[in-house]
């Protein structure tokens, strides 16, 4: 019987994981469980039999995938894979997947849900300010960006977008305008939300000189990943712009400094939540479960990430 490993150190909800198994249990595999572990070493010998691995944002390294003398596929169950050690699962002919668009309303809810907490004084009863009329750039128009677009319309904002990777055409369907720059973005947008993946190229991209171009008032949402950051740029900028506020679903590398020198005008969820909702847990749960099957059953690679 086929095992396969759901290894998750921020776990799924309980109905996500009675879901996943009557995907597993349809299909004849057994399902083993290990969460909220606290130590690599849980992890390494939960993995040493099994065929395959459902994980978030856990890291699969290669000393994971040399305990994991059987595995076959190892799936994200969610959109980003930075956690996966790609180059290292081809070498051991391990398959490697995410699960694209599944948790993806959570995180642009939670987008909103900081902007008002942030604009309305963090809900201390200060005068705030309202989102309406105000416009919003959506850095990288992804499952999230598409998310995003759509409640930022509800709020009567304007709403515009760039991604090198996705036509003007797509984005104007959705009543998006895309701008041809990520500089002219930021000269545009009064908040700006990132959805940018971490990888070689983004990696503390997002600096002192694109972030100054931000007109007065601006506020920058981070529900991608602390990495794209570069947090000395983004203090030395709060330094200069008081006006500049930082709200991130990931708390910085330089946390204190910020707590220290900007009160009132950073917030950060004390662990990634972005999608961590029910339904996101289910949608992207179940969707890895059943591309796991189809995969080993079948030989199905549609969302392959390492070909
Ligand atoms: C993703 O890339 O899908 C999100 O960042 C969610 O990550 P998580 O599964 O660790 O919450």
């Amino acid at each position: 019987m086929k095992k396969v490993l759901v290894a998750t150190e921020k776990p799924f909800s309980q109905i996500a994981i009675d879901e996943i198994k009557i995907v597993l249990d349809g299909a004849g595999f057994q399902l083993e469980l290990l969460e909220k572990y606290t130590d690599k070493s849980q992890l390494l010998s939960a993995v040493a039999d099994v065929d395959a691995m459902i994980v978030r944002s856990d890291k699969v390294t290669t000393e994971v995938l040399d305990a994991a003398k059987n595995l076959k596929i190892v799936v994200r169950a969610g959109a980003g894979y930075d956690n996966l050690d790609l180059d290292a699962c081809t070498q051991r002919e391990v398959v490697a997947m995410n699960t694209p668009g599944q948790n993806s309303n959570a995180v642009a809810e939670l987008v909103f849900g900081m902007m008002i907490y942030g604009m309305r004084k963090q809900f201390s009863g200060g005068v705030g300010s309202e989102l309406r009329g105000k416009s919003i750039g959506i850095h990288a128009y992804g499952n999230v960006g598409y998310y995003v677009g759509k409640i930022a319309h509800g709020f009567d904002m304007k709403v515009y977008g760039y991604d090198p990777y996705v036509s003007a055409d797509r984005m104007q369907a959705h009543g998006v305008e895309p701008l041809a720059s990520v500089e002219e973005l930021y000269r545009t947008c009064e908040f700006i939300s990132l959805h940018i993946p971490a990888n070689d190229f983004t990696k503390k991209s997002i600096n002192k000189a694109i972030l100054s171009m931000m007109p007065q008032g601006a506020v920058l949402v981070n529900t991608a990943r602390k990495e794209v950051i570069d947090e000395d740029g983004m203090i030395e900028l709060m330094d200069e712009r008081p006006d500049f506020m930082y709200l991130s679903d990931i708390t910085p590398d330089k946390a204190e400094e910020f707590q220290k020198r900007f009160p009132g005008r950073y917030f950060f969820t004390p662990k990634k939540m972005g999608a961590q909702t029910e339904e996101a847990n289910v949608n992207a749960g179940v969707a890895a479960a059943r591309q796991i099957v189809s995969y080993l059953t079948s030989g199905d690679e549609t969302f392959r990430v390492n070909r």
